[in-house]
């Protein structure tokens, strides 16, 4: 029996964080490569409703990148988001400003 328990503490563990593991990931992201700049990552997905952030998103982050690389303010971020890498970064961020956009019931964590 308590092997049977121990299963299944940890089928739900392992589960759970499969489930999470995109939003963990651009999560990782933002706290890399826009926190320094944007501060708290839930206080800005919570700025704005799911749908726009899947438009600000779509296409590999375009329209995100597009806001940046025309701002001469955020001139640092450029070699970023020219970069390959934000490519692949930007489907994790999506997962990540969707779960935690403004009308997706989702309250953050005190942090
Ligand atoms: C070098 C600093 C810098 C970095 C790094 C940076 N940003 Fe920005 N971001 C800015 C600035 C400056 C603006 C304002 C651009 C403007 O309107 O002139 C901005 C604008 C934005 C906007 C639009 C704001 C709005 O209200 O419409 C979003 C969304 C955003 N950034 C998200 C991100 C995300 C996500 C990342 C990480 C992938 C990131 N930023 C990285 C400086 C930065």
């Amino acid at each position: 029996m308590q092997k049977f328990y121990a299963t299944v503490a940890i089928t739900l563990l392992v589960g759970s964080s499969i489930l999470n593991a995109a939003t963990y990931k651009g999560q990782k992201v933002y706290i890399e490569s826009c926190k320094g700049c944007h501060g708290g990552g839930q206080a800005l997905a919570g700025s704005k409703k799911q749908r726009i952030w899947k438009v600000i998103m779509a296409n590999k982050g375009e329209q995100l990148a597009q806001i940046h690389l025309s701002s001469k303010k955020a001139e640092a971020s450029w070699t970023y988001f020219n970069d390959r890498g934000y490519a692949k970064d930007a489907k994790h961020l999506e997962d990540f400003l969707v779960e935690y956009s403004g009308d997706s019931g989702n309250v953050p964590a005190c942090n």
